[in-house]
């Protein structure tokens, strides 16, 4: 199936050179049918699933809920940012993967911004912080976020962030876990659609794999991230409703992977 999606994307270079721009900004690829899964709301959202539909939210909210991205840089993204275009929409982006802004993983380097970060704003009210999202600087629409979605990533904000201090090293990246638990855990459940080594899928090139244990070693929070809320647009599991322990087991477990 992988080798399926590299040859298509082969087919849609092709034919365009902006189509994998275009995939990229559209998210993986699932089967219709889980749709509603991957893009909807259960008819009786849990507080856990609130939780883990806002985090993804907050990852990249159009591929999170099927818009189209948007154009051109974030009003509030700064002028030396070194990113550009649709990213610079995502809450991830100005907040960082540990939610810590400038105080925390992105302090400095390539997603330097000098923007605070989200932790203060656990605990706040939930209307207090969808109305910071629709007013300046924010300025999110209900068309790009509607009222609902606001509320996910407004209880993500205040009740689901993860503090992943304890665990992870923010200078080194070294994950504080269970490796034996986490092999347990990543064979008995990421496996049947990463494979046993995290090569099956490779969101990556060819020549510049994006493994399970590419990321892993490389941006240990994004990947923590992702074991709490799940890839936006992509029909995968998330642990949110497990011990926080667990995911980070996996994690520790995830960087003993093969990068390449
Ligand atoms: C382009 C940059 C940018 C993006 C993208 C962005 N923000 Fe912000 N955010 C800011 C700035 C700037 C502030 C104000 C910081 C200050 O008060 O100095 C802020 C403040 C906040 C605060 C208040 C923090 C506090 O301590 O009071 C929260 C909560 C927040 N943002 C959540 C979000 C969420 C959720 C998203 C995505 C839906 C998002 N932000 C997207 C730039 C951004
Ligand atoms: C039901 C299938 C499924 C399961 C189970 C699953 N995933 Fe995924 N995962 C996906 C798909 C599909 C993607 C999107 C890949 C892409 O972008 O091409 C993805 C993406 C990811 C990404 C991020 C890719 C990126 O672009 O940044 C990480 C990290 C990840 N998965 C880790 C895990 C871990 C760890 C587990 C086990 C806790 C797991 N996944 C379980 C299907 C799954």
């Amino acid at each position: 199936m992988h080798r399926l999606a590299a040859m298509s994307t082969i087919a849609l270079l092709l034919v365009s050179p902006e189509a994998p721009a275009q995939q990229a900004a559209k998210g993986p690829e699932h089967s219709r049918a889980l749709d509603d899964v991957v893009h909807g709301a259960p008819p009786r959202p849990t507080e856990t699933w609130l939780r883990a539909a806002g985090g993804r939210i907050y990852d990249n909210w159009w591929q999170a809920l099927d818009r189209k991205p948007p154009r051109g840089n974030h009003p509030a993204y700064p002028t030396g940012g070194k990113r550009s275009g649709a990213t610079t929409w995502r809450c991830v982006e100005c907040h960082g993967w540990d939610y810590n802004g400038k105080d925390g993983l992105y302090g400095g380097g390539e997603r330097h911004t000098g923007i605070k970060g989200i932790r203060a704003a656990a605990g706040r009210d939930l209307g207090q912080i969808m109305a910071l999202l629709r007013a300046a600087p924010h300025g999110y629409t209900p068309d790009m976020i509607a009222d609902a979605e606001l509320e996910r990533v407004a209880i993500f904000v205040s009740r689901g962030q993860d503090d992943a201090d304890p665990y992870i090293d923010i200078r080194s990246g070294a994950v504080k876990g269970d490796t034996a638990r986490g092999a347990a855990l990543f064979q008995t459940t990421c496996a049947v659609c990463h494979g046993f080594d995290g090569r099956l899928l490779n969101w990556g090139t060819e020549q510049d794999p994006g493994f399970i244990g590419t990321e892993a070693n490389a941006f240990p929070h994004e990947v923590l991230h992702k074991i709490r809320n799940s890839h936006p647009g992509a029909a995968m599991i998330n642990l949110r409703g497990f011990p926080l322990e667990d995911a980070v087991d996996i994690l520790a477990y995830a960087k003993t992977l093969p990068t390449r």
